[in-house]
């Protein structure tokens, strides 16, 4: 896995100390809110566990998990494969992503989980890599661990293939590691 990684963006210090930051900051907002806190599988479980931890008020964890439908990622259509468990109506409800690129996930989590009538609804990324956004796609969300260039990057819950989701870092893959 290591020697596919040409340069490691964001080593464990770094992203450690940030999610206690935005730990203090997301404390502070949701205090005396009981909010459900939604991550998005898989990417996010990584940060999920390190950000949960930081949030140090009374809160609910729930996932949902969405994939866009075969062959049609390009279009952005997007299914829902396994829903939130809780009833979110009147709910204050933080959304924790892994990274916000093109938007269509996120999007399409977002409005999927306003229909149901949160009294809140907010974003938490760890990763925003803004050069790849849509151009119809104006989400601004709430709370940005890292603002990144336009790489591919794995480790840290993000895989490319479905591995090197258990990196500790986030790393950016050599072009080799994904032509062969
Ligand atoms: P979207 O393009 O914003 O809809 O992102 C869709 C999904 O693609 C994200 O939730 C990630 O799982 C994945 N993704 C986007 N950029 C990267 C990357 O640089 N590395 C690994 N996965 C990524
Ligand atoms: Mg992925």
């Amino acid at each position: 896995m290591e020697q596919d990684i040409q340069e490691i963006l964001l080593t464990e210090e770094q992203i450690k100390t940030r999610i206690r930051e935005l730990g203090e900051e997301l404390t502070a907002q949701y205090a005396g809110k009981d909010p459900v806190i939604v991550g998005v599988l898989k990417g996010v479980v990584v940060f999920y566990a390190d950000m949960i931890r930081e949030i140090k008020v009374p809160c609910q964890m729930d996932f949902m998990w969405i994939s866009s439908y075969a062959g049609t990622s390009s279009t952005g259509k997007m299914e829902v494969k396994r829903d939130i468990s809780a009833d979110i109506k009147g709910r204050h409800v933080l959304i924790l992503e892994d990274i916000y690129d093109t938007g269509t996930s996120l999007d399409f989590t977002y409005r999927h989980l306003l229909a149901r009538e949160p009294a809140s609804l907010k974003i938490c990324t760890l990763l925003d890599k803004p050069e790849r956004r849509r151009p119809d796609i104006h989400l601004v969300p709430d709370y940005v661990g890292f603002t990144i260039p336009n790489a591919f990057v794995v480790g840290y819950g993000l895989d490319y293939n479905e591995h090197y989701r258990n990196l500790p870092y986030v790393g950016v893959l050599k072009p080799e590691a994904y032509e062969e």
